[in-house]
């Protein structure tokens, strides 16, 4: 195949066995903890895997998929997004250090931050995910790495990533991002200068709701082989049927993420304008405070957005909610389903002011447009 082809095209080919008569279009797969030696001389060799643990051919071809996707070095893999986001962070701090956590991150790698490193000696602080280049002013002698996302979780700031990776970079800190919104489809952070992006491969790559996974893609080989000796270390191991799936989860990846992107946008537009909403919170929106920044670094939008409603009581949020009947009531995204949460019991910020009102989550799938706007008009119509 010519090296040229668009992303589209590479993914519908990637890791095809070479042709020959009957062979089947995808890899197989080999399910092995024990693998076996021909010869005792060969148990010991550090050029075979010599173990189940250290992964099959499907989990190496993921890896090119994920290189490949982002532009990286080299990838590991992980059994759920978080353990991915912890792995990253864990190959790069060590105790005594601190670590800068943007005020709008995932819940649980705040949890992990703030609560398990804490316990290993590591001084962790959190920052306003708008600063930009004031990050300087909050870097220390030991600091060793800054957590980005971008957009936020649940309220979506944008963050300017080349300006807070020129920053890191002169003062030798790791920049790790988690990058599950864009699907790495949108928004290459590598590319901007950011050292590490992380992905819940759950959400886009997965696609169907029935997977858990992640994995971290490093820019240089250096920082790809410091996470995968962590990962060796800790004894991360993956199924080879989630790789697999994940893998298959490639090959439609870029049109699923088109057309809920769509629908996304399309649903925030109307949103924008209905007198039950307050505000619309999605940064492919030019009501929102960074869609500049948004057009400048993103090649397009997600299929995850809030909005704020005016001001109801919890009862009236749980009503509507309730009262979706596409929507299904859950969390994560990136799948064929539609979702929608109610955030406000798990929205924790430190210095961020939080919406004025009510935030509702909608996760969009890849139902009808039109059929999802009136489960919505007919939902809010009973608050
Ligand atoms: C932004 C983000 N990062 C990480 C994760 C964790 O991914 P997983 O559910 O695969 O552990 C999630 C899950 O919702 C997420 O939204």
């Amino acid at each position: 195949m010519r090296n040229d082809v668009k992303k589209e095209t590479l993914f519908a080919h990637l890791s095809r066995p070479s042709p020959a008569l009957g062979t089947a279009v995808n890899p197989s797969v080999t399910r092995a903890s024990t693998l076996l030696f021909e010869k005792a001389e060969d148990l010991y060799r550090t050029d075979l895997r010599g173990y189940g643990r250290h992964g099959s051919q499907v989990h190496d071809d993921l890896c090119t998929a994920f290189n490949t996707l982002e532009g990286g070095a080299g990838t590991s893999l992980a059994a759920s997004g978080l353990a991915a986001c912890t792995l990253a962070i864990l190959s790069h701090v060590k105790a005594g250090d601190h670590l800068l956590l943007t005020d709008s991150v995932y819940g649980p790698v705040r949890s992990f931050c703030l609560n398990y490193l804490k316990t290993m000696g590591v001084q962790v602080q959190l920052y306003d995910p708008r600063i930009g280049d004031g990050i300087q002013a909050l870097i220390r002698e030991n600091t060793s790495v800054i957590w980005l996302e971008s957009p936020g979780s649940l309220t979506f700031e944008i963050q300017d990533l080349p300006a807070i990776s020129k920053v890191a970079r002169t003062h030798n800190v790791t920049t790790i991002i988690d990058n599950t919104w864009s699907a790495g489809l949108t928004l290459n952070p590598l590319a901007l200068g950011i050292d590490i992006s992380v992905h819940s491969a759950t959400k886009y790559f997965g696609g169907h709701g029935d997977v858990l996974f992640g994995a971290v893609i490093s820019q240089s080989k250096n920082t790809a082989h410091k996470v995968a000796k962590t990962a060796k270390y800790l004894g991360y191991a993956t199924s080879p049927d989630d790789a697999y799936q994940i893998l298959r989860g490639f090959r439609s990846v870029i049109a699923r993420f088109q057309q809920s992107e769509k629908t996304a946008e399309s649903l925030a537009n109307w949103l924008d304008t209905h007198p039950k909403v307050f505000s619309v919170l999605h940064p492919a929106h030019y009501t929102h405070p960074d869609h500049a920044l948004w057009k400048r670094d993103f090649k397009g939008g997600g299929s995850l957005f809030s909005i704020v409603l005016n001001p109801v009581s919890p009862q009236h949020v749980h009503k509507f909610i309730n009262a979706l009947e596409i929507f299904g009531i859950g969390y994560s995204y990136g799948g064929f389903e539609s979702l929608a949460i109610q955030c406000d019991p798990q929205l924790t910020r430190d210095i961020l002011k939080k919406p004025d009102g009510p935030l509702i989550r909608f996760a969009c799938g890849l139902e009808n447009v039109e059929d999802l706007k009136q489960d919505i008009e007919a939902a809010l119509s009973i608050i």
